[in-house]
């Protein structure tokens, strides 16, 4: 749709009245004159369509029909224009198809569905003349879908790097500066809205994963089926490796990384480490962050909340008042995006040269330290820094058993190819004296 000069109410449905659909009644009522100043019109919630009538909301509602049935969006042509803010695949995806095939543009939040339907979708769009606005799919009020669509459209982009799971980085935070335990963050996140309703695909990488497959196709073009970026979650991280980290002075957060490597995508979700003071590091709590390297702007940093319900109104807002200026309209139009044409992104294996922090288990023997330094260097790594704490209360007891005890041996190294890393550690762990899988993460220094 676009602004045709009348200053008539533009009358606009919701599919989902949770957390954020509430959000943006709250926005559509509470600054209802300086919307219409920058949509140029009134915008006017004019239905609304839930899983639970009765249930109830945290918004103050207009006097609107709310109901189970699309139909009351979809049948009513006075109705030009959906948000479609229910999460999952289903019926998400059929009730976009249904909003479009009716005439409705569509704004939608639901990172999974584009990720998984985006391009069937987006051509149907196209083919309908209608259009899809999706900011608030990834990185909550970060303005970060128009920063690379529109702002740094000069540039080719390099590199992407973010912190997109605001759910993970606020749980990561609540262990690093309370010593909260990893169930006790992730209540807090729930309680406060942060997480989807299913919080595995928060703390499992997954939703970060699907963001990092949409802002990859914004950046370099290529489409990326999500499920095939290599992907670890925060369910790894534990309260140990948070404070080693912090000894060698890094935090932990789950990165979402891809760049450009000889013509393909060198792409990966993980926890990793990242400097204290760098901003990476300094993003705290359901903050998410990006930072994107351009060929001519060089490395910008995005920053701001990724969750919770106003920053994605926010996010939800702008995209209706850009389609109904007629913003989303041309941007659609022009930047052909997830079009029929979109070439298949080849995937690079992840083979990044950096530094690399272990923690390996050991049986505190003698000669177990250098049998592992010694498969690190036969494979060419080097190491930059071992910790070992002495394990005296276990030795203790251990030592009446007379058992040798358990330590961990962690290991910064230096640069050297993950590829190597990953053949070594397979080594490592098959030794007598390793208990247990250790544990690899990425070193990010800047
Ligand atoms: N659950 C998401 C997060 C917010 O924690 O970042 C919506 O994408």
């Amino acid at each position: 749709m676009a602004h045709n000069g009348s200053t008539q109410p533009v009358r606009i449905g919701l599919v989902g009245l949770g957390t954020v659909g509430s959000g943006v009644v709250r926005i559509l009522v509470d600054s209802a004159d300086h919307i219409t100043r920058h949509a140029g019109r009134p915008i006017e919630v004019a239905a609304a369509v839930v899983r639970d009538p009765a249930k109830e909301r945290d918004c103050t509602l207009p006097a609107i029909p709310i109901s189970t049935d699309i139909g009351t969006i979809s049948r009513d042509p006075s109705i030009t224009l959906a948000a479609l803010l229910v999460g999952g695949l289903e019926p998400a995806r059929s009730m976009m198809v249904e909003l479009l095939e009716s005439g409705k543009d569509v704004v939608t939040a639901n990172k999974a569905l584009l990720a998984e339907h985006g391009p069937e979708l987006f051509e149907l769009a196209r083919r309908l003349g209608r259009s899809i606005a999706f900011e608030a799919a990834v990185a909550g009020g970060i303005p970060i879908v128009a920063a690379i669509g529109e702002c740094l459209a000069a540039n080719r982009i390099e590199s992407i790097r973010g912190i997109l799971n605001g759910t993970s980085n606020f749980i990561l935070t609540r262990m690093e500066e309370d010593g909260s335990s990893y169930a006790e963050a992730l209540a807090l996140a729930q309680a406060k809205g942060f997480a989807e309703a299913d919080p595995s695909m928060d703390v499992d990488g997954t939703d970060a994963t699907q963001k990092l497959a949409i802002l990859s196709h914004l950046a370099f073009g290529d489409w990326v089926p999500w499920k095939e970026i290599p992907r670890t979650g925060i369910d790894t991280v534990d309260i140990d490796l948070i404070r080693y980290a912090a000894e060698l002075g890094y935090r932990i957060r789950l990165v979402a990384v891809a760049r450009r490597s000889n013509g393909r995508l060198a792409m990966r979700v993980a926890p990793a480490l990242v400097k204290i003071g760098t901003p990476l590091a300094e993003t705290r709590g359901a903050y998410n962050a990006v930072s994107i390297v351009g060929d001519a702007v060089g490395r910008m940093f995005f920053h701001g909340l990724g969750a919770g319900q106003m920053p994605t109104a926010s996010a939800v807002v702008a995209d209706i008042i850009d389609t109904v200026v007629g913003r989303t309209a041309i941007t659609f139009r022009t930047t052909g995006l997830l079009s029929a044409d979109t070439p298949a992104a080849k995937l690079a294996g992840v083979d990044a040269s950096e530094r690399h922090f272990l923690r390996i288990v050991v049986t505190d023997r003698p000669g177990v330290l250098a049998r592992i330094t010694g498969i690190l260097g036969d494979h060419g790594i080097s190491i930059a820094s071992v910790i070992q704490h002495d394990p005296i209360a276990t030795g203790a007891a251990a030592a009446a058993a007379s058992v040798p005890p358990d330590v961990a041996l962690v290991i910064m190294t230096h640069l050297c190819p993950s590829s190597a890393v990953h053949e070594a550690l397979l080594s490592i762990d098959r030794c007598d004296a390793v208990r247990g899988k250790s544990v690899c993460l990425g070193v990010l220094d800047e």
